[in-house]
């Protein structure tokens, strides 16, 4: 599959741009089940992920595949409703492409959200995680191929990836709002299938909290761009082995279901704090 070059970043942004007079500041990555925040969007203009030159378009149940210019609280925002995942046979690079588009768009803080399963065992499922980091145990990099130093350097630097700042004020704003936001490690694997309980159990002497599909290339690719990163996870099932009981996508989707208002306040108030 061809690389991803700039002026094909430039040929995606000129074409969201022609629809829209709202310059995006924030954008936002919204996992499975989650995408209920597109409906608060004011004056939203919707587009498919088919019509945006280069972009591929999502093939999970329970990702729309749109991508949302509006409105929210007072933000310009860009959210996309669906992500492209590395397990459905892209390649790092393109499973990014919406962040490269998004920097180009003006974009200076990106809010990635997912469902994962919770490793830790004091978490339960319909916490809100707050990603403190993350462990990339894709084997796959987004930087992989030739740097463009005009998108970033070579070899980016990682030690905060995840906001120390947009951290306290989504632990603040959790607190006010009352209720507990646990935080912890995340870890990206390729999927697709669910880890065995071995792996999971590897995992946790690792060092990881929380494991999903997704989030680690996005988050690289908004290091390398210079885009500061909020990533809350839910919780949306103990991890394998934990719980005498199979996994299954409807688990996931159940739960992110169930937590969806408690994850919407959350998102609401922290946007204008940004
Ligand atoms: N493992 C990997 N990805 C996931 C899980 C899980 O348990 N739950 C939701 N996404």
């Amino acid at each position: 599959m061809q690389a991803i070059t700039k002026t094909m970043i430039e040929e995606a942004a000129a074409f969201i741009r022609r629809t829209t007079d709202v310059r995006p500041e924030i954008g936002l990555i919204l996992g499975s089940g989650l995408g209920v925040l597109g409906d608060e969007l004011e004056d939203a203009v919707t587009i498919p992920y088919e019509d945006i030159p280069h972009f591929p378009v999502s093939t999970v149940e329970g990702h729309a595949g749109e991508l949302l210019i509006g409105k929210l609280q007072g933000c310009n925002v860009m959210l996309m409703r669906g992500r492209f995942h590395m397990y459905e046979g892209y390649e790092p690079e393109r499973t990014a492409l919406p962040v490269r588009v998004m920097k180009a768009l003006g974009v200076q803080k990106l809010l990635v959200t997912n469902a994962a399963g919770g490793i830790n065992l004091d978490f339960a499922a319909g916490n809100l995680m707050l990603i403190s980091d993350h462990i990339n145990l894709t084997g796959k990099n987004p930087l992989i191929g030739p740097n463009d130093n005009a998108l970033g350097v070579r070899f980016p630097d990682m030690s905060e990836a995840y906001s120390r700042r947009l951290r306290g004020i989504a632990q603040e704003t959790a607190k006010e709002l009352g209720f507990e936001l646990k935080e912890g490690v995340y870890v990206g694997l390729l999927g697709p299938n669910y880890e065995t309980p071995a792996e999971i159990r590897m995992l946790r002497t690792l060092g990881a909290d929380a494991v999903g599909m997704s989030t680690v290339s996005e988050v690289i690719v908004a290091r390398h761009s210079g885009i500061e990163v909020l990533g809350i996870s839910c919780i949306s099932n103990a991890a394998a082995g934990i719980l005498d009981q199979p996994l299954s996508h409807e688990e996931v989707m159940e739960t992110t279901e169930r937590v969806k208002e408690q994850f919407l306040s959350l998102v609401l108030s922290v946007l204008p704090k940004m």
